[in-house]
């Protein structure tokens, strides 16, 4: 490259920023991060992680909580983020807020195709995306997950994506 004239060097420089700038955007990758991964943060004494085991849940498993004071808090970085969850035959939601945003999103997490259960029990639809927002600016962000007082029963955790 030393023997190009300056102009030409600086503009082969230029390319190969936005080289680099095209594939930094074509490297984006979904990450999930399971509901028993350490970058979670759990409110103390709230959450019931001693369910048995449920192919349905991502990763086999979720938290769980009726606790009115239960919330969770994932903190990320990165340019969008998504909520993965089962589906319970009964009122399970959770309220979700992202980067302090009021008001908080109510996430309906009933299959509604099934009859009540009043005893409560298993998931009955499988895992998945139910919630999701991108185009964020890439950097530090920050999902909370919250008891939906007076929308439903219990608030549950599984994955973030
Ligand atoms: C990540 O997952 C979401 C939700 O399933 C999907 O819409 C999106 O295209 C995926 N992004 C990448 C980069 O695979
Ligand atoms: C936690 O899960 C166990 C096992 O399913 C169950 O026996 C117990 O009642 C649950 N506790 C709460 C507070 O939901
Ligand atoms: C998560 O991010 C928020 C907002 O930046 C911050 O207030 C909080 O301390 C962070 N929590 C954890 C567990 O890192
Ligand atoms: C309700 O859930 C309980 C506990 O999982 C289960 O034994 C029962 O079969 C369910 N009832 C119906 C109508 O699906
Ligand atoms: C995010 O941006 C892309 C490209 O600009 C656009 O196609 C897409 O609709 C946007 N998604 C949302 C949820 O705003
Ligand atoms: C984002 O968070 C990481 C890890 O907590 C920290 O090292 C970094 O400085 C933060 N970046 C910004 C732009 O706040």
């Amino acid at each position: 490259m030393t023997s190009f004239p300056l102009p030409l060097r600086l503009l082969i420089l230029a390319l190969s920023f936005e080289i680099q700038a095209v594939l930094a955007v074509t490297t984006i990758t979904n990450v999930t991060v399971d509901d028993q991964d350490p970058a979670i943060l759990y409110s103390p004494e709230d959450w019931n992680t001693t369910e048995a085991y449920n192919s349905l849940d991502y990763g086999g498993y979720h938290h769980l909580s009726g606790q009115s004071s239960a919330f969770a808090i994932f903190n990320f970085t990165g340019v969008a983020i998504y909520f993965l969850s089962p589906l319970w035959p009964y009122a399970v939601g959770a309220r979700l807020v992202l980067d302090g945003q009021i008001p908080p999103v109510f996430v309906d997490l009933q299959d509604h195709s099934q009859p009540v259960n009043s005893t409560g029990g298993a998931e009955t639809v499988s895992s998945a995306v139910v919630w999701g927002f991108e185009n964020l600016t890439l950097g530090n962000h920050s999902l909370q997950v919250e008891f939906a007082q007076g929308q439903s029963q219990y608030v549950v955790v599984d994955a973030f994506m």
